[in-house]
């Protein structure tokens, strides 16, 4: 059986991706700190180290206990603003986490890594159309600068120590899997879908919508949304390209974009409840629409997102939120 590790397995997407890989009949060992994560989201047929990445003689034990085919590399601080304000904590978790697994990758002959980058490396999005892979990477705020970053450094070590990588840029995932076992966790989400959710059971009074004068159909930001089970499925049928020694670097989103007052709509109908809303003014560096292309995963890996509905995705959220 091979043995995959993943890294923040005790978080939102890690933990789908572990439940994904068990189910498909993988050994799945995690590593997370859980610092953002939690106990309840690890799957008991997982094998769970508590530790850091940061911290490499911890971390190596894993690779002198077992021996690993794939790395999946969830790992890292997810939250925009606060990189702004503390980047050295991107740049210490983000990047050189990356440079202790690939080091640990080459000492330890791994062979494959599958890591979590983002759409927010492409940063300002000046396009109306769907944003493909070769789109000229900028990012503007230090989350985005420190998975750029990451992806350098991994393909600089695929070239050097012959490793294979898979690099998927994530637009906005949501949702939750349908067993409502495991979905997003934790009060400082800052994405649309849980704070839409939170203002709907009361647990925040409002959603402050960030600007309505873009030059989308309703004024409000347009965004590609993915839900979370699609996502991880990508990442399960990379294992298999990687196996063939087929690197790549992958988008992963539905192709179609949202505004906000549309997602606004859904989780209103979704929910029943009122959702109070305000207008405020936008945030520098929003674009006003963000859609993914992801033909490429869908050509090179056969992948096939079933939850095209974004209304599905809203009512998975839900569901996990209120069992
Ligand atoms: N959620 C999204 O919409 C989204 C979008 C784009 C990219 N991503 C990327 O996907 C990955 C997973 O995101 P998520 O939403 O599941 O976040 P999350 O915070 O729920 O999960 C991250 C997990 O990593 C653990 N962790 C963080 N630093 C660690 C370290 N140094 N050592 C060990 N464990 C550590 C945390 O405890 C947590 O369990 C991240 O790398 C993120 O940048 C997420």
């Amino acid at each position: 059986m091979k043995k995959i590790l993943v890294t923040g397995g005790a978080g939102y997407i890690g933990s789908h991706a572990v439940v994904e890989l068990l189910d498909s009949g993988y050994e799945v060992i995690i590593v997370d700190n859980l610092e953002n994560g939690f106990r309840e989201l690890i799957d008991s047929r997982a094998r769970f180290y508590v530790g850091d990445m940061r911290d490499l003689k911890t971390f190596e034990n894993i690779f002198i206990e077992h021996k690993i085919d794939t790395i999946m590399h969830f790992a890292g601080y997810i939250k925009v603003g606060e990189s702004c304000i503390e980047p050295n904590k991107y740049y210490l978790n983000n990047t050189y986490s990356v440079m202790n697994i690939v080091e640990m990758m080459k000492k330890y002959s791994v062979k494959n890594i599958i890591f979590s980058s983002t759409a927010a490396t492409y940063g300002d999005v000046t396009i109306d159309g769907l944003v493909e892979e070769n789109y000229p990477q900028n990012p503007i705020n230090p989350y985005g600068m420190s998975k750029l970053m990451a992806e350098k450094i991994i393909i600089d070590a695929a070239k050097s120590y012959g490793i294979n990588y898979a690099i998927f840029r994530y637009f906005n995932v949501g949702g939750a899997h349908e067993s409502y076992n495991i979905g997003q966790m934790g009060d400082g989400v800052t994405a649309l879908i849980p704070i839409l959710l939170q203002v709907a059971n009361g647990e925040r009074t409002q959603l402050e919508v960030y600007g309505n004068d873009y030059k989308t159909k309703d004024g409000t930001g347009i965004r590609d949304y993915i839900h979370v089970v699609d996502l991880v499925r990508a990442h399960i049928l990379a294992i298999k390209t990687l196996e063939k020694n087929i690197n790549g670097i992958y988008n992963l989103g539905n192709g179609e974009g949202f505004s906000v007052l549309e997602m606004l709509e859904g989780a209103r109908k979704m929910t029943g409840k009122e959702i109070p809303t305000v207008y405020v003014e936008r945030r520098a560096g929003d674009p006003a629409s963000v859609v993914a292309s992801s033909e490429l995963a869908r050509k090179i890996l056969g992948w096939n997102p079933i939850y095209t509905d974004v209304n599905k995705i809203i009512e998975t959220a839900w569901k996990f939120k209120n069992k």
